[in-house]
């Protein structure tokens, strides 16, 4: 693995452009599988878990191409529907839509469970739900799973929980079911509907997503579409606190504000200075920031991607602020890595208590996730001195260019 070196301390100054969302893209590229002509989709960030895909598609015989200016084409015309063995489906934890698209085109996959970052038990029992009420079966041991099916039949399908991933992949097998597939209790986070949208644009009939019930009316055949991944609000709301953290003035562009609406109240109550535009925010330098409370939620909730780079600017808030996750168990671990820094927080259970203000000093770090990286980033970045951050690869499954990116606002880091 690689490492990211950070000399802190310094102003950051300047325009960041954010990406395409990963977790966009991570389920548009397996979702090509669905459609029987070419697909291409614009915007797609260049990021490690976007090569992980690429391999799966390639070992199945699929086409890729990718263009430098983040266009990728995929045509699955020749695929072969071969058994996804653990060395690929563990690089990524979205490998699992892979099973909706491969269900909904072929109604027969064999996969290894798929992998990611460890942030807790990451179950897919809600993903399988759907498919049996679509009428598959499930079978397999603690490796491998194989979902069959003679046909898919649409159905109503309530979610216990509202799972980004489970409401994705059960909309990928539903598009070619026969019949009615009504989704309830859906997720509704802002990847839903620009995977709608692509869907829709292969010519699937996909109501109410980013509603929390999603109808879907199967159909026999998905043709060629062109499609662009939206902006990735979790890189977005990275800079943006990372601005809030240490800029003199930095403008992050190529967003949609409404998607961290959450974020960017919260940091008003911090007393941070924003300028909120359409399609961009700038961050003043932001001098006595406040403690705050957070808790992490579904959309439009705070989310719990962005709840570990905050962390990194609440050491730096006058006050006690609170962090409580509701979503992951296991999400806390860059806390004591933010303890090393020299930051002063306790754990309890889901909650964490962090007890600011701390100066924070430059030491060897591991980012132990990929959002924990992040945070680590940007706590580097505030600190004095020189930090070493260890398994850098784990952020650079999530973040395109983010060294380069850093560079240009005048960040000391690089990757070794
Ligand atoms: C997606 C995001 C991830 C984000 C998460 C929550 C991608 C590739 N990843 O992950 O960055 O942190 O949403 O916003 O889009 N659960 C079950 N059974 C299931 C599925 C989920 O119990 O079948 C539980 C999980 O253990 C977790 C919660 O539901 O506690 C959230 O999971 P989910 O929304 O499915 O997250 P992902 O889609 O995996």
């Amino acid at each position: 693995m690689r490492k990211i070196i950070i000399n802190g301390g310094k102003k950051l100054n300047g325009e960041i452009t954010i990406s395409g969302a990963k977790n966009s893209a991570v389920a548009l590229i397996p979702a090509a599988l669905l459609s029987d002509e070419e697909v291409v989709l614009n915007n797609v960030p260049n990021i490690s878990d976007v090569d992980a895909l690429e391999e799966i598609l390639l070992y199945l015989d699929a086409k890729i191409e990718r263009k430098d200016n983040n266009m990728v084409i995929i045509n699955s015309k020749s695929i072969t529907n071969k058994p996804i063995h653990e060395e690929l489906a563990k690089k990524l934890r979205a490998s699992y839509y892979f099973m909706g698209a491969l269900l909904g085109k072929y109604k027969h996959v064999e996969m290894s469970f798929p992998g990611g970052c460890s942030i807790g038990a990451r179950p897919i029992d809600l993903h399988l739900k759907g498919f049996k009420a679509l009428g598959a079966t499930v079978t397999g041991d603690d490796e491998n799973i194989i979902i069959d099916a003679d046909e898919l039949n649409g159905a109503d399908i309530y979610l216990d929980f509202a799972s980004v991933g489970a409401t994705i992949n059960i909309m990928f097998a539903a598009v070619r079911a026969r019949g009615t597939t009504i989704i309830k209790n859906a997720a509704k986070e802002p990847e839903i509907p620009n995977i709608a949208d692509y869907l829709n644009a292969m010519g699937a009939k996909i109501k109410g997503a980013g509603t929390d019930i999603i109808t879907i009316e199967g159909v026999d055949h998905l043709h060629s579409c062109t499609h662009s991944v939206l902006p990735d609000r979790i890189e977005a709301g990275t800079y943006i606190i990372l601005g809030a953290a240490c800029s003199e003035k930095l403008t992050i562009k190529n967003i949609v504000p409404k998607h961290i609406d959450s974020l960017l109240e919260k940091l008003k109550e911090m007393n941070v200075k924003m300028d909120i535009k359409k399609d961009s925010v700038t961050i003043k330098e932001s001098k006595k920031i406040k403690a705050t409370e957070i808790i992490t939620l579904v959309y439009p909730g705070f989310p719990t991607d962005l709840q570990q780079v905050i962390a990194s600017l609440m050491v730096k808030a006058d006050g006690v602020s609170t962090i409580e996750e509701t979503i992951w168990e296991n999400r806390f671990l860059n806390l004591y890595e933010l303890g090393k820094m020299g930051a002063k927080i306790e754990v309890n259970g889901s909650k964490a208590f962090i007890f600011g203000p701390s100066k924070l000093r430059g030491t060897e770090v591991n980012a132990t996730d990929l959002r924990a990286g992040a945070g680590l980033i940007v706590a580097a970045l505030e600190a004095e001195g020189k930090t070493v951050i260890n398994n850098a690869d784990y952020i650079l499954r999530g973040y395109e260019n983010i060294v380069e990116k850093l560079q240009n606002v005048n960040a000391d880091i690089e990757l070794v």
